[in-house]
């Protein structure tokens, strides 16, 4: 698995990353989740440079111009609730894309231990395609890995990109350990150091859903 950590060089990126983690700016859901849609515009951007392209004769009012456009059929799957933002800045970009929603949970047991459920897949068959999964925290790893081993249930996609903006430093070694394969790109913009015991990323931004979207039961 290769991993791309795009929070490495100097970009508007990075100012989108410090506001999500700033406690003040959170307070503004919308500004929360619009800078989840950018960071989301800016990894579509990025990974855009990895597909096939293929020459198109484009008609314009005045003549024959040669474009240059992708051919890869994209599927855009994420993790519900909190990648939807994430999720949507992809969409902007990749407007013709099929898209995939997996609902998981985690249900706590004793000791702040929990097992992950997976309660719901809607999703294109997946055979050839580029499948993306977005979704903003990667704490342990083991819900992505989980959708990423349910989606492929689905078909075997040509290549897997895996977005994340904010990492713990565990999750890479669970998922590099977990997906080694060939196939799979880890994109993310930031590795933190640190899990809590229940395990939040610290420094990390709290918790996304409820920021994104209210706190719930
Ligand atoms: N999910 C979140 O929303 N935040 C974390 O820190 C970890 C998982």
């Amino acid at each position: 698995m290769k991993i791309i950590n795009l929070g490495e060089d100097n970009s508007i990126l990075n100012l989108f990353v410090s506001q999500l983690r700033d406690k003040d700016i959170q307070k503004d859901s919308m500004r929360f989740r619009r800078n989840l849609e950018r960071i989301g515009e800016i990894f579509a951007y990025e990974i855009s440079k990895t597909l096939n392209y293929s020459i198109k004769e484009v008609t314009t009012p005045l003549g024959i111009a040669n474009c240059s456009v992708p051919t890869n059929k994209l599927v855009l799957s994420t993790i519900l609730r909190a990648g939807l933002p994430l999720h949507n800045g992809f969409l902007n970009y990749f407007d013709n894309a099929q898209n995939a929603f997996v609902a998981a949970y985690r249900k706590y047991g004793k000791d702040n231990k929990f097992t992950i459920q997976i309660e719901y897949v809607s999703s294109p068959k997946l055979d050839g395609k580029t499948l993306v999964i977005a979704d903003p925290m990667l704490a342990t790893g083991s819900s992505l890995v989980l959708a990423y081993e349910k989606l492929c249930t689905l078909g075997e996609p040509e290549h897997t990109h895996i977005v994340c903006p904010i990492a713990s430093k565990d999750s890479l070694a669970y998922l590099s350990k977990h997906l080694p394969h060939k196939k799979v790109t880890l994109w993310v913009a930031a590795v933190d150091e640190e899990l809590t015991n229940k395990s939040y990323i610290v420094p990390g931004i709290g918790d996304a859903g409820d920021l994104a979207f209210g706190e719930k039961l």
